[in-house]
């Protein structure tokens, strides 16, 4: 007769329990943007709700920025390093298949031993990482998870590509999440819609940038990200718009009840229709971030959350709908206490 298995049995609840940011320091405007493409400030601003973006110097790597991000997360949540037993790195932009980024980064951190693995959900990615913390924690697998949403887009952006230059840019943001006492984190919503993953992609493999050819004009292969934003647009706005819903219904949280909203910083406009889409009330404080930001991708959202800390907009304990979606197509939303 088989044993009886023993299972691992977690804290009841799981908290959001500290945030961090890193913003590298290059700054760039709009100005500099339309040196590279035909465009001009007003359209990127209107079209999309950015005035400056962040793109990344050679030492600010995916690991670096990462650390940074995380070292204030968990000084802000009040745990130690030695705490940490497990790390979930979110990116598309690590640039090196294997081994995981997150093994190294837990080890320079000083989470020693720690469970650590990537995942690739885009611009879900801090959502996806949020969800499996509150699993693992709810289950018993983990105590302490440091989510890291981190990217170089500006690695994989084609700078002369009028639809996504102005767009992608870097950054990081971390989230470390323990046990409660108390809900903090609602239930996940999430998804994925892959007979619309042409809508954003690398266009082209690795093994295509390796092979040494060079296109016409003499430049060597190097992939970029490419984006038929249209469509995207109306997905995000739209889709996402009622997928936000059912993540307020299944956290027991209506529209009234919410009081920061910080959808991935995709476009301003997204932002606006999402807002107006939920019908949240005016008084509710939104994630903006975008504007001196850009898309970060997996970042946006822990760094919009750490702006609007920082800033005062917001406060810990309030009620916050998050909600990241981007290429795959994937999405996730919870609702989630502020740390
Ligand atoms: N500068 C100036 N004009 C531009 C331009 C640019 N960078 N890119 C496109 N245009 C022009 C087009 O040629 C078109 O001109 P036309 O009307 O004369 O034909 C016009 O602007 C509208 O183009 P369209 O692609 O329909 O613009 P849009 O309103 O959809 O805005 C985006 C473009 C990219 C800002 C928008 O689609 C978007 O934000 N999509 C979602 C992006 C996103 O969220 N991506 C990540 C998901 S994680």
């Amino acid at each position: 007769m088989n044993p009886t298995l023993n299972v691992s049995r977690g804290a009841k609840y799981s908290r959001m329990l500290g945030v961090g940011g890193y913003r590298p320091r290059r700054v760039v405007d709009n100005a500099e943007i339309i040196t590279y493409i035909d465009s001009s400030d007003e359209w990127i601003r209107t079209r999309s709700g950015i005035t400056e973006r962040r793109w990344a110097s050679d030492d600010e790597t995916v690991s670096m920025m990462s650390q940074a991000a995380a070292r204030k997360a968990m000084e802000r949540a009040g745990v130690e390093p030695g705490q940490i037993d497990t790390v979930i790195v979110s990116t598309v932009t690590h640039l090196h298949q294997t081994p995981a980024i997150a093994t190294t980064i837990a080890s320079e951190l000083g989470a020693k031993n720690a469970a650590a693995f990537d995942i690739s959900a885009a611009c879900a990615g801090f959502c996806y990482g949020t969800a499996m913390a509150d699993s693992f924690i709810r289950t018993g697998a983990s105590k302490y998870v440091l989510v890291i949403g981190v990217e170089r887009l500006s690695d994989l952006t084609d700078k002369h590509d009028r639809s996504t230059a102005f767009i992608f840019a870097d950054g990081a943001g971390a989230a470390v999440i323990g046990p409660s006492d108390t809900p903090a984190i609602g239930p996940v919503v999430w998804g994925s819609d892959g007979d619309q993953a042409d809508l954003i992609v690398q266009n082209e493999p690795w093994t295509t940038a390796m092979d040494g050819s060079a296109h016409d004009d003499g430049e060597p292969h190097w992939p970029s990200l490419r984006m038929n934003g249209n469509p995207v647009f109306k997905w995000a706005s739209y889709t996402m718009a009622k997928t936000a819903a059912e993540a307020m219904d299944a956290a027991g949280v209506r529209p009234e009840d919410l009081e920061v909203f910080v959808p991935h910083q995709a476009n301003m406009r997204i932002t606006d229709a999402m807002f107006k889409a939920l019908k949240l009330p005016a008084g509710v404080v939104v994630a903006r971030d975008i504007a001196r930001t850009g898309n970060t991708s997996a970042a946006s959202i822990p760094l919009a959350i750490e702006a609007l800390l920082e800033s005062g907009e917001a406060h810990s304990g309030q009620t916050a709908l998050i909600i990241g979606f981007g290429a795959g197509l994937v999405y996730a939303g919870q609702v989630i206490l502020l740390p």
